[in-house]
């Protein structure tokens, strides 16, 4: 029995956050957070009263406007979020209702940007156990809640957005392999929002000391992002008995294009197999990886082999290997992007 991606969704609010508009923010220039970054925009949940849930309630149902599947068959969510609508009620228990997942579970997941790996591994395996046939898996951040944008260090780097996959069981020669996962909590101060949990509960002071934003040793950050992605993928590949030369396409967690291209160096892996969408959503956390899934769904085909790899806050990391199957029926083929459109976006931007 595995477990393999038969469907996708996405979405990112309308709302552009430029380099032009931040450089009159902060003190820097749009020239250098592209060469630092490769961000040239990134999307901003504007909305009164949008939350996490909301952003992963619209990728769902992009999902299911895309793809001929009947919601009552989920048996779960998971739902991958560093920033949870509340810190008491899963964020996962809203998207269930509003998503209309009647006979699920639901529950969230907080591996930072390593988020989305760590929950498709663990839908995976419920797929494998025999237990579970169908569940959703979504990566989710509304990180311009916790993102100071007169902190110049952080907010060129992250954007909003939701990203959702179906994972479903298959006796194909398709589907997910084998992954690693890590975490190692010496990184931990490194990149935090020191306040608002169980150990710095907000006050005052809190607030005041700008305790509830993202703080973050970039430098330092970015050497353990290249190290860990690049070891992780090379043992990935090698549990998986694959070489780099059998991996058609790679979708690394989009976080620094600067970690990306010294990845894939390290890797040896051509630049065009590397997909990127950085440029146009920034760092969105949990919602990097399904997001340039569902970016770049049309060029995937079946029986190809994609290697995905992340890094995240904690520190956590990990990569896996799948091949890609057969996905569902199409309701509204207009609901793909072609990459003639995905080229018209790259134009506009
Ligand atoms: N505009 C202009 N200058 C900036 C700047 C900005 N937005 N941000 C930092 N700088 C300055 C610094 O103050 C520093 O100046 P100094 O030399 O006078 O002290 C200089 O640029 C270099 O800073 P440094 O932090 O070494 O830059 P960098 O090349 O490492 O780029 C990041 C900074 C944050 C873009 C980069 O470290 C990074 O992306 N790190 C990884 C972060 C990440 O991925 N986090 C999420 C993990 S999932």
């Amino acid at each position: 029995m595995k477990a393999t991606i038969t469907a996708i969704g996405g979405f990112v609010p309308s709302s552009i956050l430029s380099n032009e508009m931040i450089s009159r923010m902060v003190e820097t220039t749009g020239e250098w957070i592209v060469k630092r970054t490769g961000i040239k925009e990134r999307r901003l949940a504007k909305d009164e009263n949008q939350g996490t849930s909301d952003l992963a309630c619209a990728a769902i149902e992009n999902l299911f406007e895309t793809y001929d599947i009947d919601r009552s068959e989920i048996d779960g969510l998971v739902l991958a979020t560093a920033t949870p609508d509340h810190l008491l009620t899963p964020t996962a228990s809203k998207v269930c209702e509003k998503s209309g997942f009647t006979n699920a579970f639901g529950f969230d997941l907080n591996a930072a940007c390593s988020g989305f790996l760590y929950a498709l591994e663990m839908a995976t395996t419920m797929i494998e156990s025999g237990r579970y046939e169908k569940v959703v898996v979504v990566g989710a951040d509304k990180m311009s809640s916790i993102v100071d944008y007169e902190d110049r260090n952080t907010c060129i780097l992250f954007g909003d957005g939701a990203g959702a996959v179906l994972l479903e069981k298959t006796e194909s020669e398709y589907g997910m392999m084998k992954s690693i996962l890590r975490t190692d909590g010496s990184g931990t101060s490194a990149l935090l929002v020191p306040a608002g949990g169980s150990k710095l509960p907000a006050t005052a002071q809190t607030i005041a000391d700008k305790k509830h934003f993202v703080n973050q040793e970039g430098a330092f950050v970015f050497k353990r992002a290249v190290e860990s992605m690049s070891n992780v993928s090379r043992d990935v590949l090698a549990s998986n008995e694959l070489t780099v030369d059998d991996i058609d396409w790679v979708v690394p967690h989009q976080a620094n294009l600067r970690i990306i291209n010294a990845v894939s160096e390290t890797l040896n892996i051509a630049a065009e197999k590397v997909k990127v969408n950085i440029d146009r959503y920034g760092n969105t956390t949990s919602a990097t990886i399904p997001l340039c899934l569902w970016d770049f769904a049309a060029d995937f085909k079946e029986g190809q082999n994609i290697l995905i790899t992340t890094f995240g806050a904690g520190f956590s990391w990990g990569a896996t290997c799948l091949k890609w199957g057969v996905m569902r029926n199409l309701r509204n083929l207009q609901a793909i992007k072609t990459e003639k459109e995905l080229e018209h976006d790259l134009v506009c931007s």
